[in-house]
């Protein structure tokens, strides 16, 4: 093979390896090999002086072709690498960018305040079923069968075969469920999900929450109750917050009382929405009626203790401002978002 022959096939080989995909390492590596001091281009010229003495001319001139094509095609295989490059070079440091993933319903975040509150009270957190029998939705709470609670405009009752059940009217079932297998002191909360059959305004939903609430121990008193109930609302809203008792009926406690608290509004001057009056209505509580002890078998000359029910929702509108019941029920995104 004469010396041009070797020319033209140094050239298809540097052809062929620039024709396929390299890294940015692999064309360095090319670069030395053709154009380094000690690469192929270099050993060429070095070898001129082998050549014979007529034909060096013409190599000389093929040989010089050759590293300019060798030169500009591995420069121009570099600009493309160069502009390529910062799409190679990722910044990991960088934050990514993270599609919405879900967060936490408002209800749930203030669920979870709730929780936490009572928790640091050392008070434990149960449940109990939605879909709750008749006797402990009202019965064993000594509601009596003429109470207005359980008329059918009123309550939500399910056809199971026994109808003997329905969808809880509140969350006070569970202290009966709770006192039945658990003997005294019992200190608990129970929040959840109750269904009465109201039609669906900016203030009322077939569907909202409570927190139950239960202390039973001896000498448990009405003082207790209201310093509780005063915690939790200061561990919410803060140390300004003030509550009042108003004297009220309910069924299952002796005495029972309304819970207000005071409009985190207008803090008791009288807004829109504490009508004018500074308090804001909160739930309903009171000292555990005998009987209610009586029917799950606590004495209740040993014992004594006080309940409440308090709304959560009402907590959530004044904690996000938010004006309108129905909002945390639509699961519109666009409104849920905003909690995330
Ligand atoms: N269950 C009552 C309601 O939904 C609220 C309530 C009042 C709960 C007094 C209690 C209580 O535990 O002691 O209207």
């Amino acid at each position: 093979m004469n010396i041009s022959e070797e020319l033209g096939k140094i050239r298809r080989a540097f052809e062929a390896a620039t024709e396929a995909d390299f890294t940015a390492e692999e064309l360095g590596k090319l670069r030395v090999a053709y154009l380094g001091r000690k690469g192929i281009v270099a050993d060429l010229f070095d070898r001129i002086r082998d050549v014979p003495a007529d034909e060096r001319k013409e190599f000389g001139r093929v040989l010089n072709e050759l590293k300019l094509f060798v030169t500009a095609r591995i420069e121009e295989h570099e600009a493309t690498m160069r502009s390529k490059k910062p799409k190679e070079n990722v910044d990991v440091t960088l934050p990514g960018i993270v599609g919405f993933q879900g967060g936490l319903h408002p209800l749930t975040i203030i669920l979870n305040e709730i929780t936490d509150v009572f928790r640091g009270m050392g008070f434990t957190v149960e449940t109990g079923p939605e879909a709750e029998l008749i006797s402990y939705n009202f019965d064993k709470l000594n509601t009596p069968f003429w109470h207005p609670a359980r008329d059918l405009t009123d309550t939500f009752y399910l056809d199971t075969p026994a109808r003997d059940k329905l969808l809880r009217t509140e969350t006070s079932p569970v202290q009966i469920r709770v006192m039945e297998r658990q003997k005294p002191p019992i200190r608990i909360i129970a929040p959840g999900r109750v269904y009465r059959s109201d039609k669906p305004d900016a203030t009322h939903s077939p569907i909202f929450m409570q927190v139950e609430g239960l202390y039973v121990d001896k000498g448990v008193s009405f003082a207790d109750l209201k310093g509780t109930v005063l915690a939790f609302y200061r561990g919410l809203f803060g140390p300004h917050v003030k509550t009042r008792f108003r004297p009220h009926f309910f069924p299952f406690t002796e005495p029972s009382a309304e819970v207000d608290m005071t409009c985190i509004f207008c803090k008791g001057s009288g807004c829109r929405l504490c009508k004018q009056s500074g308090w804001l209505e909160m739930g309903g509580s009171g000292m555990v009626d005998p009987n209610v002890f009586l029917g799950v078998g606590i004495d209740p000359e040993e014992y004594s203790g006080w309940a409440f029910g308090l709304g959560i929702e009402r907590i959530a509108i004044l904690k996000f401002g938010v004006d309108d019941i129905r909002l945390f029920y639509e699961n519109d995104i666009r409104f849920l978002r905003q909690f995330g």
